[in-house]
């Protein structure tokens, strides 16, 4: 992971067809379920900035899991891109798009995974450099059918499309020849976080690695 593009950062596909969407309540557990997502060989973790425990998390992820490739999900703006790359975090992942956070990565050389919904966002997104984008809300806006309507007129673009897949639609998607990687927050089901269920964690976290499209 020495060659993430601020605009490209198809390296975080290269990894595995699922980055998990994590949502950190107790910074406790940072460390426990990213070793258990790493012992189901997955390497790539957004953290989303939606609770107080997310920017320290990052922190010590990055610092004591070199291996892990941690970034920071739920960017709104400059102010979360900085924090964010403060924090230790190797790529950022928006909902939707601003022109003002995607200078403020490309500043900041912090990787952004922009959400996009709608074909003029797409092409706001793809005017400032953007090729590899987050789908987002995918299923709620269209999912399948919209990437198929996008591949020709967007050849250009690839995308992790992100909310509403589960291990029984993700195969469907990762088919597509405009889908490089599936974004979910099915590895990490929030009672066996609360209960330190870490070995179905790394379960989950296996079964999504070895997802192919079918
Ligand atoms: C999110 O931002 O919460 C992600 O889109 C996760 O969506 P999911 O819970 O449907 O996987």
């Amino acid at each position: 992971m020495t060659h993430l593009s601020p605009t490209d950062p198809a390296e975080l596909a290269a990894h595995g067809p699922v980055i998990p969407v994590i949502v950190l309540e107790r910074l406790d557990d940072a460390l426990p379920m990213a070793e258990a997502l790493l012992a189901g060989g997955v390497r790539v973790l957004e953290v989303t900035l939606r609770s107080n425990a997310a920017l320290p998390a990052i922190e010590r992820i990055a610092r004591a899991l070199p291996q892990a490739i941690v970034g920071a999900g739920t960017l709104r703006g400059p102010d979360d891109a900085r924090r964010a790359a403060a924090a230790g975090a190797r790529f950022g992942v928006s909902p939707g798009y601003t022109a003002a956070l995607g200078k403020a990565c490309r500043q900041l050389g912090l990787p952004l995974l922009p959400g996009v919904a709608t074909s003029s966002e797409l092409m706001a997104a793809l005017d400032d450099g953007h090729r590899f984008l987050k789908l987002f809300p995918a299923e709620a806006v269209g999912g399948l059918a919209l990437l198929k309507s996008w591949a020709s007129p967007f050849a250009d673009a690839s995308f992790c499309p992100t909310g509403g897949i589960t291990p029984a639609n993700a195969p469907a998607y990762l088919a597509l020849p405009n889908v490089r990687c599936v974004g979910g927050s099915w590895l990490l089901p929030g009672d066996a976080v609360r209960d330190g269920d870490w070995a179905r964690i790394t379960a989950l976290a296996s079964a999504a690695q070895a997802l192919r499209g079918g």
